[in-house]
């Protein structure tokens, strides 16, 4: 069956590593997972004041994205050793109105970025923390964090390394397998 796989960036730099790395994680999807980038950079910052009949068209339309994909992929770089705030915004946002997140219980993965050797594992997990709270399976193995990023993508953004394809790879085929496994029927 074919699953829609939204896909958020926590980085909104037009050169961003992490969205290089995401693409390069699509390339690699089998025709059942089809990706779905949805942007986060043009959502108001939360506030429960505007959780009114007519709340921001942009948290609207973003919600609407949310609730048409049946799984997430996170991909992160790491800021201060937790997650952007952009990416923690848009959670915040998909996550409200209460009992009506249209993320609750659908499978996630995340892959963390950094040009640090440490491959952002502070965001990465600092994430996990979040997605348990909005009650969401999320792949537990292979863990995804991608250090010293810069050397593994060359000019036009595409992977240097075979050994990074071949991970990224057997991520992807788990992710896909996790997805049919944890999905609520
Ligand atoms: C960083 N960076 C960073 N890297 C890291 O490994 N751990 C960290 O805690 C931080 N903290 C941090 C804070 C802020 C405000 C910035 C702007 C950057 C460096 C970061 O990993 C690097 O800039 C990446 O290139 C950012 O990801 P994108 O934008 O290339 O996807």
């Amino acid at each position: 069956m074919s699953r829609t796989i939204g896909i958020l960036v926590g980085s909104l730099r037009t050169e961003s590593y992490t969205r290089k790395i995401a693409n390069a994680i699509v390339t690699l999807f089998p025709p059942s997972m089809q990706p779905q980038f949805i942007d986060i950079g043009q959502l108001p910052l939360y506030n429960a004041d505007l959780e009114t009949e007519s709340p921001p068209a942009a948290w609207v339309a973003f919600r609407e994205q949310i609730r048409a994909a049946d799984a997430f992929l996170f991909a992160t770089p790491e800021y201060n050793r937790s997650v952007p705030g952009v990416l923690k915004n848009a959670l915040d946002v998909a996550s409200r109105p209460s009992g009506h997140s249209g993320m609750t219980g659908k499978p996630a993965a995340v892959v963390s970025v950094s040009t640090g050797s440490i491959g952002a594992f502070g965001a990465n997990h600092h994430l996990r923390q979040s997605l348990v709270y909005l009650d969401m399976p999320t792949m537990l193995q292979p863990e995804a964090y991608i250090g010293g990023v810069a050397k593994l993508l060359g000019p036009d953004g595409t992977l240097t390394q075979d050994s990074t394809r071949e991970f990224l790879r057997k991520f992807v085929q788990t992710f896909d397998a996790w997805i049919e496994r944890t999905i609520r029927r």
